[in-house]
């Protein structure tokens, strides 16, 4: 698998987004970088540039016949190869904001479960499926146009599902790189890991202005008026806060945060001895900003970790009626995951399939 990937053009995520470009110099440089300095480049810009300024807009899909077949010389022959995050955003953004997943192709069947629990709650609409290759791209693009997305470059998506892999670490690592382009194009997100579900509309729970929300991984349980900042450090010097579901605004401070985010990423690089994930450097962010950034812990009891959920059945008759995502961590494996979401009434993907706005994978 390593030498396929160091055949590929694949360029470092860091250096790709550090530093980031200004959102209005970002997408022309995408499709230009993927077309050699011919004479044929100066005839494809001309296509870009109509095929931008086509109508991708208000529900309009870009099924363009000339873009269609002009889209076969370059790396890629998805027709969405050229659609750019800012026309995505536009396309699917509500009221300034969206709801991001970030999934590769063995992610699919868990991306259609959490969308069916989001649909149940009316949400569907403003999501964007930030896809990590051109087969997910595809696939959620051709059943529900428009709401997925990819930001290059293409990372190997067969090592990406192995948590604490190099290809996990990679894949997770690109999360606060999207996140803080989406901030940039002016956007509220937010971010769900799709081993997720909804049991209410998170929305509800954004209380106040406040730059960033968050939830707690740990599963040591508190009283239901816990303070909503940033819990204190625990054994390992940090707190343990969970990337897995985050609320951004727009804002100065919540850009900031993204950045240290990115930063500590660079600083604690990826070994194999460490099997590190981006969740450490999410909380040393936060931790090291939190003096100059609004940052807001969402109740525990709305956001429980699975830790919690899943192993506390006295907790969970306490706060019945409260929970309002359940996610399915403290667990590993695909089919370990699947079991327990069964378990639990919460696999809705095999006889609900029909409320996914994809149907049935
Ligand atoms: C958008 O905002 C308006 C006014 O604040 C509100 O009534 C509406 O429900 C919002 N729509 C969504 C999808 O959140
Ligand atoms: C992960 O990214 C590094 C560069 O940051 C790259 O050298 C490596 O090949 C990538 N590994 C995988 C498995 O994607
Ligand atoms: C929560 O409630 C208890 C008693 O009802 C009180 O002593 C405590 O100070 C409260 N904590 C917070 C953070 O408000
Ligand atoms: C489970 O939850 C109950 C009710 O909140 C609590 O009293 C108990 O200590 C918890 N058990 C464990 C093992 O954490």
């Amino acid at each position: 698998m390593s030498h396929v990937l160091h055949q590929r053009p694949l360029q470092n995520p860091f250096s790709n987004s550090f530093p980031f470009s200004p959102p209005s110099s970002s997408n022309p440089k995408r499709p230009i970088s993927l077309f050699t300095p011919t004479t044929l480049l100066t005839l494809l810009l001309l296509l870009i540039i109509i095929g931008t300024l086509c109508p991708y807009y208000a529900g309009l899909i870009p099924q363009n016949t000339i873009f269609s077949s002009f889209s076969k010389p370059s790396l890629s022959s998805s027709k969405w190869a050229h659609y750019t995050l800012d026309q995505a955003l536009s396309f699917a953004a509500k009221n300034g904001s969206v709801i991001v997943c970030i999934v590769s192709q063995p992610y699919l069947p868990f991306l259609n479960n959490w969308l069916i629990s989001v649909a149940r709650h009316k949400r569907e609409g403003m999501v964007l499926v930030i896809a990590e290759d051109y087969a997910s791209l595809e696939k959620v693009n051709q059943r529900w146009p428009g709401h997925a997305v990819l930001i290059p470059p293409v990372l190997d998506a067969e090592d990406a599902h192995k948590f604490g892999s190099k290809g996990f670490f990679n894949f997770t690592a690109r999360r606060p790189s999207h996140l803080l382009k989406i901030l940039e194009l002016g956007y509220n997100v937010m971010y769900n890991d799709v081993d997720m579900v909804w049991l209410a509309d998170p929305f509800a729970k954004l209380e106040g202005n406040h730059d960033v929300y968050f939830t707690d991984d740990m599963t040591a349980i508190k009283p239901l008026n816990h303070s909503h900042d940033l819990p204190p450090p625990g054994k390992k010097g940090r707190p343990y806060i969970c990337s897995c579901m985050i609320f951004l605004r727009p804002t100065d401070g919540a850009k900031l945060v993204l950045k240290k985010w990115l930063e500590e990423l660079q600083l604690q690089p990826w070994s194999r001895a460490k099997k590190s994930n981006d969740q450490p450097a999410f909380n040393w962010a936060l931790m090291k900003t939190a003096k100059e950034v609004d940052l807001y812990l969402l109740p525990q009891a709305a956001f429980p970790t699975g830790g919690l959920y899943f192993k506390n059945k006295t907790w969970v008759k306490e706060t019945k009626g409260k929970h309002v995502i359940i996610h399915n961590n403290y667990i590993v494996g695909f089919e370990k995951k699947i079991k327990r979401f069964r378990d639990y009434g919460l696999w809705l993907a095999d006889d609900h399939a029909e409320e996914s706005p994809l149907g049935r994978l």
